[in-house]
């Protein structure tokens, strides 16, 4: 008994003891919960250290039983962290994914196949234009880069519109400045190329135009064209329709037949607007070709001479072709896509399809 009378309780616990008990205990506990539930039986309010230090009466034991406290609590971090670093080390191995395997063969520990996220692809029009690339690269095209921005002088002078063309009015046109214009369609790019390069010349450039115009399901006011110039010695017709024959079969079909309407470009003469017999009905009539059995694919004709002369090249010796065709006609009816807009919706139940 103490001198008040109390029960002697600090001295009936041995601070020691009750120290290598717990240290032991600790470093025994194989779970976070069960070390938690150590840290109660020893450190918490009811446990035996913590109601002898509250009646503690001398200094000595005291000591002891603070210092048996501190080892403890020291006791009880570590192997909590001990036991947190393993967890961590174990969830870790155990999500861990060999990026070198095929994408096929990566799972997660359970078995699910972690890259279940359909993968990208090319935008219709991309897919056409990368198409055509490849159609005219095969027939020994080159394919230049255009600019989407141009002079007046580009964009209309050397493609003999006069001021007065309905095309230069801001009305029709998207002018950055009164003399810069973006391109209104990709013909500009048959300026550069006989400005750059001496004939012969068998070039494709394929981009971007932009007109103001009214959206309906087959206009927009950004789209893009495929523009072929080819300029040699004895070029005809004939070659213009065999080259666009060629180049529909590839796109549409070996059935496919190709016809000329007669039409008006300032920059070719004749002009033509070729057609494609519909690869819908063959040519019989239906909704797609509007009943005709031919569906309009752009405009073409014989370079004008006065083009060849603004840029320097003999008329009397070089003679060729040029045609422009709208790529998204083309990807519309090659997939049977109804209206224009989806392409710039970016709704990938759209994209999906192609
Ligand atoms: C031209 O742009 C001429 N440069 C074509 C050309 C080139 C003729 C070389 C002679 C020699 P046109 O304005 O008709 O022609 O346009 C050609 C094609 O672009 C059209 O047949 C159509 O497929 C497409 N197109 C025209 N406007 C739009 C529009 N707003 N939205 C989508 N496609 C369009």
């Amino acid at each position: 008994m103490s001198i008040d009378n109390r029960p002697d309780t600090v001295a009936a616990v041995n601070a020691k003891a009750l120290q290598d008990e717990a240290v032991s205990a600790i470093a025994a506990a194989d779970t976070l919960a069960a070390v938690d539930e150590l840290r109660i039986r020893y450190l918490g309010r009811k446990s035996d250290l913590k109601q002898a230090l509250r009646s503690v009466r001398d200094r000595e034991t005291g000591m002891a039983l603070n210092e048996a406290r501190e080892v403890i609590e020291a006791a009880v971090d570590s192997r909590r962290k001990a036991l947190e670093e393993a967890e961590l080390a174990r969830s870790l191995a155990e999500g861990a994914v060999d990026v070198t395997l095929p994408s096929e063969l990566l799972a997660r520990a359970d078995g699910e196949p972690l890259l279940a996220r359909r993968r990208g692809h090319l935008h219709p029009t991309t897919q056409i234009r990368r198409e055509l690339e490849d159609v005219f690269l095969g027939l020994g095209y080159e394919v230049d880069e255009g600019r989407e921005v141009e002079t007046g002088y580009y964009n209309f002078d050397a493609l003999n519109m006069p001021p007065w063309h309905p095309a230069r009015s801001p009305l029709a046109s998207l002018f950055v400045d009164d003399d810069t214009v973006l391109r209104t369609e990709t013909s500009p790019a048959q300026i550069h190329k006989l400005e750059s390069q001496p004939p012969p010349i068998y070039m494709v450039s394929l981009g971007r135009v932009y007109r103001r115009e009214t959206i309906d399901p087959t206009h927009y006011p950004i789209f893009h064209q495929v523009e072929g110039l080819a300029i040699d010695r004895n070029l005809t017709m004939a070659d213009l329709k065999g080259t666009l024959l060629y180049v529909m079969r590839a796109l549409f079909g070996e059935e496919r037949e190709v016809r000329f309407r007669t039409h008006y470009f300032p920059f070719t003469e004749p002009s033509m607007e070729p057609d494609v017999s519909c690869f819908e009905c063959g040519g019989a009539g239906c909704r797609i070709c509007k009943h005709s059995g031919w569906i309009e694919m752009g405009g073409s004709g014989m370079v004008d001479p006065a083009v060849l002369e603004n840029c320097g090249v003999d008329p009397e010796e070089w003679q060729g072709f040029a045609f422009g065709l709208g790529l998204e006609r083309i990807a519309q009816l090659r997939y049977g896509i109804g209206d224009i807009r989806l392409n710039w919706d970016s709704d990938v139940r759209f994209l999906r399809q192609f």
